[in-house]
């Protein structure tokens, strides 16, 4: 077996390779889910998506029609429905959960007691220390490079990683930053067992979003992506549109949390995927969106990765 592209987290979650398709809200999908669990990858759920349980487990089922692998549910605990998907996951009988956004302690036990593997995003090594401590699984390790809601703290993934995979027990996957073999084979060097990557899957032909969405992940160069909401204390990593340079200005000014997120609103980052208004909506991508040139299929990307990062090993030893 291949110690490079199957490590401990494969075994843990019966898939073929180390690769996690992050929960990403209003694009992870049955389409999306079950792409990248088809071709090896664990496929996973954004349960933000949903605004009732039923709508969720309809949506698990429709993944379940579409891939006989495992997949997976990601919970973001600051939303209102966490209860509902934790009990949906439950109930429906997935096999892993991906919390984020919150402290892991509250739901870990409940979901082991219901057989389902637990792993929590954290933003450093402390936070990875205290999930590890509350019993999860395993632990994603996210850095400031990537898209959607980012930590106040802002370490980075270069430094976030060996320090997690450190500071714990359970396997550490790395997130942020991340889209090609380069980034794959980076990431176990220092210490992780796989990777999960989201602004890259958004732009695969699988993803269920608007083509202009796509498109301005591939059309962004290195320096695209902005931090709007640092000043609340909420970062969140968008491309730099209109409604971004908006955000910007209002926080120069000084106005207060409740009316930057009412400006924004919880529309904005699904009128970006959904509609394609990506001028005044929310483009949540990563800084690495200036690596991606093309959108291409789910199993193309998958696989560029694992022989690039073979072909990278073997470079490396010649
Ligand atoms: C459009 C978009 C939506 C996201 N939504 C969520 C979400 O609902 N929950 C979550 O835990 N992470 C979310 N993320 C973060 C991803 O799951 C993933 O960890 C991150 O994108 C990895 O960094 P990368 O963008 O550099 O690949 C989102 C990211 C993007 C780009």
């Amino acid at each position: 077996m291949n110690a490079l592209l199957h490590t401990e987290i494969c075994d843990l979650l019966g898939i073929q390779y180390p690769i996690f398709l992050g929960g990403m809200v209003y694009v992870s999908y049955a389409p999306l889910v079950a792409a990248v669990s088809n071709a090896g990858g664990l496929g996973v759920l954004a349960g933000g998506s949903f605004q009732t349980k039923d709508e969720l487990k309809e949506e698990i089922e429709k993944t379940r029609a579409m891939t006989s692998r495992p997949f997976g549910l990601n919970v973001p605990l600051i939303y209102p429905l966490a209860q509902d998907m934790i009990d949906a996951a439950r109930e429906s009988r997935l096999p892993v959960v991906i919390t984020s956004a919150g402290s892991s302690a509250k739901f870990t036990a409940m979901l082991h007691d219901a057989g389902i593997k637990v792993g929590h995003v954290v933003p450093s090594a402390k936070l990875a220390m205290k999930a590890d401590k509350a019993g999860v699984d395993f632990i994603v390790t996210e850095g400031i490079e990537a898209g959607g809601h980012d930590s106040p703290l802002g370490i980075t993934t270069m430094v976030l990683i060996p320090q997690a995979v450190d500071a714990v027990h359970v396997p550490v996957i790395a997130a942020g930053g991340i889209a090609d073999h380069r980034g794959f084979v980076a990431a176990r060097a220092l210490g992780a067992q796989g990777i999960q990557m989201g602004t890259r899957f958004v732009a695969a032909a699988e993803a269920p979003v608007h083509q202009a969405f796509k498109q301005a992940i591939v059309d962004a160069g290195d320096d695209a992506t902005v931090l709007t909401g640092m000043s609340i204390g909420r970062p969140v990593r968008v491309i730099r549109n209109k409604l971004a340079d908006q955000v910007l200005e209002l926080e120069k000014k000084g106005i207060s949390e409740m009316e930057i997120l009412s400006f924004i609103g919880p529309g904005r980052s699904k009128a970006a995927s959904i509609d394609g208004d990506v001028e005044t909506g929310s483009v949540m991508s990563g800084e690495i969106a200036g690596l991606i040139s093309s959108i291409k299929g789910v199993r193309e990307i998958i696989r560029e990765i694992v022989e690039g990062s073979q072909k990278l090993i073997k470079e490396m030893n010649a």
